[in-house]
């Protein structure tokens, strides 16, 4: 069976590296650039090519379904060729006619990286989409699992991801020993592969898109975001984080199922740009410690959506949410969540900032979005270069939650003090 697929299809930039094998690739740079689509026209290619098996994963196996399959199957659906594919409900699978399979998993789900296998032959590929999310002992263990095999196979290992701050462990490690200079796009040699793009590489985008990203006013976030710079923050406000994996009895940050009492749970509204998101707090007022262990992060959902999520996460424990919202308060509610508004005094932003700087904040590594909110929370800069001590109100929405969650505490703390 033969299936034609035209170059246009293609944004130009990556279209020279749709069948480069060099063994290790990071395709990265700024947001909407472009890379997930490649790397997902990339993977739908090869299997149709046959002789390819992809192993997918992100670091939480239940975004990995969500976000890179489904990017996949868009691909399979605009190509037409939705006849030569299986997609297994389940697991999400996909398997192509010719028995070639792309199998997703999360970097959380450690008993299943294990004994995973494809249906026939070996995973020639591994792409860990947005590997800035996890840690580097995760992707370690998986790359040295993907290392080995016969020499006729040519695996390849691909990370994307859009940069964050210039201390992460894909800086140090791969970046900077090449000297990496910002404004390099191309960097190749037999082993490595690295390739930045930003939204200017990416002939699809909506003008709404390109304005957003033409416009964005913070200097880090543009750097980022826009530019797809490595980040570099001097007037971070949270530098008591801790990113920890819970469940490891080593650490000092130990903090298994059953200790997670004391519970404080926020919430924050969003639809279609901005996510709803909800933070699970473990309080330890003793020792000044937040625990966040478990997150909710969800663009797209209706009230009537996310209050079972609520209800999964909390029960029917009480949930502060943004007060700004109060239908939407309403609505959960009536659907079952003991949702409650904040109170949000003057001056809640800064007081609850300052509150939480008193306090260490440990995150588990599972949370990703937690995890980037905290680490990258700065304050303001006016003409000049200086800090102005308001915080940058961008992605910060599970923060917010946060302040809302430990509301009552904070007032507490204020009462004694
Ligand atoms: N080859 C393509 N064909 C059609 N649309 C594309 C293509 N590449 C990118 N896009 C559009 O651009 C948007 C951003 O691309 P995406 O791959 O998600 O960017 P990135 O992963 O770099 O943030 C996509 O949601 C899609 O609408
Ligand atoms: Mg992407």
């Amino acid at each position: 069976m033969e299936v034609e697929i035209h170059t246009e299809v293609f944004n130009d930039i990556y279209l020279k590296y749709l069948q480069d094998v060099t063994p290790f690739q990071i395709l990265y740079g700024g947001s909407s650039s472009g890379k997930s689509v490649f790397l997902a026209q990339r993977c739908v290619f090869d299997l149709l090519q046959g002789g390819r098996n992809y192993l997918v994963a992100r670091e939480v196996a239940r975004s990995v379904r969500g976000s890179v399959a489904q990017e996949i199957n868009k691909v399979i659906t605009a190509w037409g060729v939705q006849s030569l594919f299986k997609v297994n409900k389940t697991d999400g699978t996909i398997t192509c006619h010719n028995g070639y399979q792309c199998v997703f998993t999360g970097l959380d789900d450690v008993e299943k990286l294990k004994s995973i296998t494809p249906a026939k032959g070996v995973f020639t590929d591994l792409w860990i989409e947005e590997a800035t999310e996890a840690d580097e002992a995760s992707v370690g263990l998986l790359l040295k699992r993907q290392r080995g095999g016969s020499d006729e196979i040519q695996k390849r290992v691909t990370l994307s991801f859009n940069p964050i701050l210039q201390t992460h462990w894909i800086y140090t490690t791969y970046f900077a020993s090449l000297n990496w200079a910002d404004d390099q796009q191309i960097y190749q040699d037999e082993n490595i592969l690295i390739l930045k793009t930003t939204y200017k590489d990416n002939r699809f985008l909506t003008k709404q898109d390109i304005y957003r990203l033409e416009n964005e006013k913070d200097e880090y976030l543009y750097n980022v975001y826009s530019l797809g710079k490595w980040g570099v923050l001097g007037d971070v406000i949270f530098r008591n984080v801790h990113i920890v994996d819970l469940n490891d009895e080593t650490s000092e940050y130990y903090l298994p199922e059953a200790q997670r009492t004391n519970r404080r749970y926020g919430g924050d509204f969003g639809f279609s740009n901005d996510p709803a998101a909800i933070p699970c707090i473990h309080l330890d007022k003793m020792r000044k410690r937040i625990y966040i262990f478990d997150e909710f992060y969800e663009r797209g959902l209706t009230n009537q959506e996310l209050a079972p999520e609520c209800i999964k996460l909390a029960g029917r424990e009480r949930m502060k949410w943004d007060s700004s919202e109060p239908k939407s308060i309403q609505e959960l509610q009536i659907a079952g969540v003991n949702a409650v508004p904040a109170n949000k005094g003057k001056d809640s932003v800064n007081f609850g900032v300052q509150w939480l700087q008193g306090y260490e904040i440990i995150i588990s590594s599972n949370c990703i979005n937690a995890k980037r909110e905290f680490t990258t929370y700065h304050w303001k800069k006016n003409k000049d270069g200086d800090s102005m001590r308001i915080p940058v109100d961008k992605d910060n929405h599970l923060i917010d939650a946060t302040r809302y969650a430990l509301e009552d505490d904070m007032e507490d703390s204020w009462l004694i003090s």
